[in-house]
């Protein structure tokens, strides 16, 4: 007889196939056994017909990346391990030294420390271009551009650019473009479809993802997507992203799809009540100006609407994700403004937003961009990611809160 530890590791049974249930199954390997050495040899990894190595995919990770090709209108998708993560492998699987990439002058901040640092390091040029103003980006492509990166809305400010005319740009000029895509998460517009019915086809070249975010929606989860819609683009990134070692682990990504089915219903939670304490805010002295594209008057409200807003009858979600920003008046000292933030006892200190807990987050604007922005007020940058708490105790948590502030 064979001895135990041999045959608790190889052993025969196999359970019945047809099992069914509501979640997918979860499965977990580093290593994939194949049949015999001339499977070993003909298994493919790149285009998905079966499995080689954890790192290239389990059935679990297959199934999370279809549903987030859905969720977003692309065709291939790639998991890594954060929303910077799918940052970086866009940057490393597609510049080279000599290379220029742009970035909106708002971009997510750690994009540009990316770019500050191996990219530099590595001889590839970064140069900002203001998001409001695409002459501005068509100024800034030169003969060196291979990459350019594009938010909307733009991270903390908030300001929603002219999406179409950005895109409409790099595709005359041949310059990939890239989408981070995590606040309009696949709901607010179709990023690969940006002019629906229209006949013009216009739609980013890469969408990237923090799942961490809404896809996960629980505050517990770091990943990332990398999506697209063209075989040749998605090889070299899934080439980069192959030699770059990158995988997630099965029990994120089962989180991942768990939390998925109810993304539409969560986003359009997280709008409403941030809307309701945006449209609040407003209407307050001690703030000098409010930022969320859906007001009117925030900086990129009328391109908010042409993207966002879903004629009548339509099938897009549209809409806003969660986020609102405040320009705390000028006159309030740093320490009212960091005393109005230890007062909240509902928004809570932290980063990561797109979990059921709202988080507020005090930035020092003067230190994220090369000049104070013409369309800001004067004045400290607070942002506020709302959660899944009643609006009402929201808004209670603020008002008590501003005692700390006097104008
Ligand atoms: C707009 C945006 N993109 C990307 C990321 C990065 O996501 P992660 O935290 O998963 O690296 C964040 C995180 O805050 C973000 O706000």
């Amino acid at each position: 007889m064979t001895n135990v530890s041999t045959s608790l590791i190889h052993h025969p049974y196999v359970p019945p196939s047809a099992f069914a249930a509501p979640q997918p199954g979860v499965f977990k390997a580093s290593t994939v056994i194949f049949p015999n050495v001339a499977a070993m040899r003909q298994r493919e990894w790149k285009d998905k017909s079966g499995y080689t190595y954890g790192l290239h995919g389990t059935p679990t990770t297959y199934i999370l990346e279809e549903r987030l090709c859905t969720l977003e209108g692309g065709l291939q998708c790639l998991l890594v391990p954060s929303g910077l993560a799918a940052i970086a492998t866009v940057a490393l699987s597609l510049l080279k030294t000599g290379d220029e990439v742009l970035l909106p002058d708002n971009a997510y901040g750690p994009n540009k420390t990316l770019c500050d640092g191996e990219l530099r390091n590595w001889g590839i040029s970064t140069r900002l271009y203001d998001a409001m103003d695409p002459a501005d980006l068509a100024a800034k492509i030169s003969d060196k551009t291979r990459l350019v990166w594009l938010e909307a809305a733009g991270s903390v400010t908030l300001e929603f650019p002219d999406l179409p005319a950005l895109v409409r740009i790099c595709q005359a000029r041949g310059v990939t473009s890239a989408l981070d895509n995590t606040w309009g998460a696949g709901l607010a517009f179709n990023a690969f479809d940006l002019v629906p019915g229209s006949g013009e086809t216009l739609g980013v070249d890469i969408s990237v993802h923090a799942l961490t975010k809404y896809p996960s929606g629980g505050g517990d989860v770091l990943m990332g997507s990398v999506i697209t819609r063209d075989a040749g683009l998605s090889l070299r990134l899934k080439l980069g992203h192959m030699r770059l070692g990158l995988g997630v682990g099965a029990n994120d990504a089962e989180a991942v799809l768990r939390s998925l089915p109810s993304i539409a219903l969560r986003y359009r939670a997280h709008d409403a009540s941030a809307r309701k304490l945006a449209q609040w805010c407003s209407g307050r002295a001690e703030f000098a100006q409010v930022l969320h594209p859906a007001l009117a008057g925030s900086p990129g409200h009328a391109h908010w609407q042409a993207l966002c807003q879903p004629p009548a009858g339509s099938a897009q979600e549209g809409g806003a994700a969660g986020l609102f920003s405040v320009l705390i008046d000028a006159r309030c000292s740093q320490a009212q403004v960091d005393a109005f933030c230890d007062a909240l006892k509902l928004f809570r200190l932290g980063y990561s937003w797109g979990g059921p807990m709202s988080l507020v987050v005090p930035y020092e604007l003067a230190s994220m961009r090369p000049h104070w922005p013409a369309h800001l007020a004067r004045g400290t940058l607070v942002r506020f990611s709302v959660g899944l708490e009643s609006a009402a105790d929201l808004q209670a948590d603020l008002a008590q809160a501003l005692a700390h502030l006097s104008v």
